[in-house]
């Protein structure tokens, strides 16, 4: 299998070549790639036991990792927690991760975020058995981010990240260092989730295909535990009434008076956050999903859905020691959010509820405060006014979320989703209300590709609104009820079958997903 995925690699590279044509970063000869990585990991999925509330351990499912070649800060384990290892690499390094499933089931591993050939982007249709390993290698081509990882198995995305499977996969670069962000202690990682425990401490999730059935949707076949109400709860995406940041419920974090850089990932599978710091401070957002913002961004609010990160500064040195400081969700209702059925609401902690994620305890030692920089980065973004515009409308019919009128499968493409590598399009996200009125914010996530949303109309009163900044790179778009959301993309050089889909894990497993093709230029 190995040498097998060599020879693909190999048989990329004329790509590479265009890539390089094409005037993206320079990349080093690929014939090493294939025989040397720089950074060589193996990942294993598999069931453990962690304990997370008092008493009893949760079983769940959790990523281990183990660096086999390259620096042993290539990987950094988060004691006590499920969440996988952090992966950290640097841009530029050619990387080789062996994944071993040793899960009851099929998987497979995505790497969200990262642009890289079609055998190393996690498509369902390359899942794995039980008991069976799969190689990645594919050369840190993104700039300096916060990205992640999750399995992408065909309609067991949803369970298998809810009951544990996922990590956080950071780029690191020159440009970035050469800024002396807060590093090491300086750096906070927020993976904020919610869960559902039953009595026993065990995982509640009422989602997902019956283990190795064949049902689409939730149309057929695979419901799960739950009934009518469960299946409501996933048609509008499966709540947890506990938060967790990076696996701890509600954690208290112990900080000293410095500037701390926090990195955000919301790995939630359905629920939108409102955050704001309990003392009123901005955020200072200095990156999005794609990296470094030209400039930082102060704002009081951070929207984030499901799949989005944010990367923030955030200054405590003038902070009083002793102060404790909440993480919060703030209120907002949850027709902000929308919701399928006609029921009402159904979740314990439904879409806007207030919620505490985490409290920063401030002890009275004074670390080092860094300014912040007035500009980060050169943006390289382009405006194409004259590129096509593909509309794709985002709708719900027959119990069923829809992008362009369809649902997922395996293999389909059709013309308006078959573009030319490194092309540019804007395509524009219409979440239209069905007959009934009903309608929902879509996390709308592209594979492979940072891009850039040039406008949104039609809700503008939505409180999540405020939260919502729409500057710098990103590859996850929040598209409200009611709105019309256009982004514009430039396609990855690496041509092969790629997915783009709602990151409400529920609506993708349910079939909101389609692929689509990059053909070689
Ligand atoms: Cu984070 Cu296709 O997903
Ligand atoms: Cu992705
Ligand atoms: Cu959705």
């Amino acid at each position: 299998m190995q040498r097998r995925d060599i020879l693909r690699l190999l048989a990329l590279s004329p790509f590479l070549s265009a890539a390089r044509a094409a005037g993206l970063e320079p990349l080093p000869a690929l014939s090493q790639a294939a025989t040397q990585p720089d950074v060589e990991l193996e990942l294993t999925a598999a069931p453990r036991a962690v304990s997370i509330l008092p008493g009893a351990q949760t079983n769940l499912w959790s990523y281990t990792g183990r660096v086999v070649r390259g620096p042993a800060t290539a990987l950094q384990a988060i004691p006590g927690s499920y969440l996988g290892p952090v992966i950290r690499v640097r841009r530029g390094q050619r990387v080789r991760v062996r994944f071993r499933n040793a899960l009851p089931e099929p998987s497979i591993v995505h790497w969200h975020g990262l642009d890289v050939p079609e055998r190393a982007d996690g498509h369902p249709r390359l899942a794995v058995g039980s008991g069976a390993e799969y190689v990645y290698d594919f050369e840190v081509v993104n700039r300096a981010g916060t990205n992640w990882y999750h399995p992408h198995p065909h309609m067991r995305t949803a369970y298998q990240a809810y009951h544990g499977l996922a990590g956080l996969f950071v780029v690191e670069d020159e440009e970035e260092r050469a800024l002396s962000l807060p590093a090491d202690d300086g750096e906070l990682l927020f993976v904020l989730q919610d869960r559902r425990f039953d009595a026993g401490n065990q995982f509640v999730y009422a989602g997902g295909a019956a283990e190795g059935g064949q049902g689409r949707g939730m149309g057929r076949g695979g419901m799960g535990r739950g009934g009518m109400m469960g299946m409501m709860e996933v048609v509008n995406g499966w709540l947890g009434d506990r938060m967790l940041v990076s696996g701890r419920v509600q954690p208290t974090v112990d900080v000293d008076r410095r500037t701390y850089r926090v990195r955000f990932l919301n790995g939630s599978n359905a629920r939108i956050y409102k955050l704001a710091w309990s003392h009123q401070a901005p955020f200072t957002v200095i990156g999005t999903d794609g990296g470094l913002l030209g400039e930082p961004v102060s704002q009081r609010f951070l929207t984030l859905a499901p799949g989005q990160r944010a990367d923030v500064l955030l200054d405590l040195s003038g902070v009083a020691g002793g102060t404790s400081l909440q993480l919060q969700s703030v209120p907002f209702p949850s027709d902000a959010v929308g919701r399928a059925g006609m029921m009402g609401e159904t979740s314990p902690v439904p879409q806007g509820a207030a919620l505490v994620l985490a409290t920063l305890r401030v002890s009275n030692r004074q670390g080092p405060r860094h300014t912040t920089p007035a500009r980060l980065t050169v943006d390289r973004f382009q405006p194409a006014p004259n590129a096509p515009v593909r509309r794709v409308p985002l709708t719900f019919m027959q119990m069923n979320w829809l992008i362009d009128g369809r649902t997922f499968d395996m293999e389909s493409v059709t013309p308006a989703e078959t573009v030319v590598a490194g092309s540019t399009q804007i395509w524009e996200f219409v979440n239209q209300p069905n007959p009934m009125g009903m309608a929902m914010a879509h996390p709308i996530h592209l594979h492979g590709r940072q891009f850039r949303v040039l406008s949104r109309n039609g809700a503008d009163a939505n409180p999540l609104r405020e939260g919502i900044h729409d500057r710098g790179w990103t590859d996850t778009v929040l598209v409200l009820p009611g709105e019309t959301v256009r982004v514009q993309v430039t396609f990855s050089q690496f041509p092969g079958l790629y997915l783009y889909h709602c990151h409400i894990l529920e609506h993708e497993d349910m079939g909101m997903m389609r692929n689509f093709r990059i053909r070689p230029a």
